[in-house]
């Protein structure tokens, strides 16, 4: 699967943004329908979306929409925007926020497959990513994380959770730290990438790349932004350093050894390794890999 580091979000009536997005070497641009459009834009959007699409080189951005969520009433409108007309250019994948339930993800899962029926597109070709940010989002994330094979990603959002369950956003964050392991959990045991909430104070590098880290430290694969000086900290957040990655060579290498030796746990710089040591160092040689190829 593609690496995923960043997610930029960018309004999807504003062609000025979209535009400049494209020059950020961003993993992936969201181009939204949904929350960052006001209600009376949304045509708007849709049409800038379509020229965008057709007009802008993305580069090796993967070119994403977030469609309204399924039962506002927008979402024929956005679908029937990107996919209804006798032709369309295709995006990527596409983004269902505020999803609750599994019936959901295998609706869109269908729509979309409709759409690459009728445009010629290979069957799979529409990536499938959703928000979990609701209480029935989050208590359903065991059915909704299998619903699908289509689905390859699941993006945490913490300020429409808060509001759902009835917390406050805290600087400590406390408030989300159960739906942030949980996100990781379900998406780690069905395969899927789990992508971490938004740090909205966008004028401060530091609370970023704080937050990045321990969201990689908690085993998401990639961080939700909003503004261009957060693309580069969060992606280097979510990209094993080359010490790590040499350090990670070293304890694979000594395991080797070792192994042949018969011996199953040994020491390495005063600290014990055994066998989910090393696979954590399989892990960081595995994600430098994946970076290395986007
Ligand atoms: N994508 C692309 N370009 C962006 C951008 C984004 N998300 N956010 C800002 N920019 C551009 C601005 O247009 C500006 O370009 P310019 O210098 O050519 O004029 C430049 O980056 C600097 O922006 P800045 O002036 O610092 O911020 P702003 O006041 O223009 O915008 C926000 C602040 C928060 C409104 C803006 O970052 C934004 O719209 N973010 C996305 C919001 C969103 O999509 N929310 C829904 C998902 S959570
Ligand atoms: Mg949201």
């Amino acid at each position: 699967m593609r690496a995923r580091r960043a997610l930029l979000y960018t309004p999807g009536d504003d062609l000025h943004k979209i535009q400049k997005a494209v020059t950020l070497d961003a993993d992936c641009i969201c181009m939204d329908i949904e929350d960052g459009v006001a209600l009376n834009r949304k045509p708007q959007a849709r049409q800038v979306i379509l020229q965008a699409l057709a007009e802008l080189d993305f580069g090796r951005s993967e070119r994403l929409v977030r469609l309204n969520a399924l039962g506002s009433g927008l979402e024929a409108d956005d679908l029937n925007a990107l996919f209804g007309g006798q032709t369309a250019i295709r995006p990527d994948g596409i983004v269902v926020p505020k999803v609750g339930s599994a019936d959901q993800v295998r609706w869109i899962s269908a729509q979309l497959a409709v759409a690459e029926a009728r445009f010629g597109w290979q069957p799979g070709a529409l990536a499938l990513i959703i928000q979990v940010e609701t209480a029935a989002g989050l208590v359903n994330l065991r059915e909704i994380c299998s619903a699908d094979p289509r689905l390859q990603a699941v993006i945490f959002g913490a300020e429409d959770l808060v509001n759902d369950i009835g917390a406050t956003r805290s600087a400590a964050g406390w408030e989300v730290f159960y739906a942030r392991g949980a996100v990781v959990a379900h998406a780690a045991a069905y395969g899927l990438q789990a992508i971490d909430m938004v740090y909205v104070n966008f004028r401060d590098p530091e609370g970023l790349s704080a937050e990045a880290l321990q969201g990689a430290q908690l085993g998401f694969t990639g961080k939700q932004v909003i503004h261009p000086s957060q693309v580069a900290p969060v992606q280097q957040a979510f990209t094993p350093s080359p010490e790590a990655a040499a350090h990670a060579q070293r304890v694979i290498d000594a395991f080797e050894t070792h192994q042949a030796q018969g011996r199953g746990a040994f020491e390495l710089d005063g600290k014990m390794v055994d066998a989910p040591v090393v696979k954590a160092a399989q892990r960081v040689l595995e994600r430098a890999q994946v970076v290395k190829g986007v």
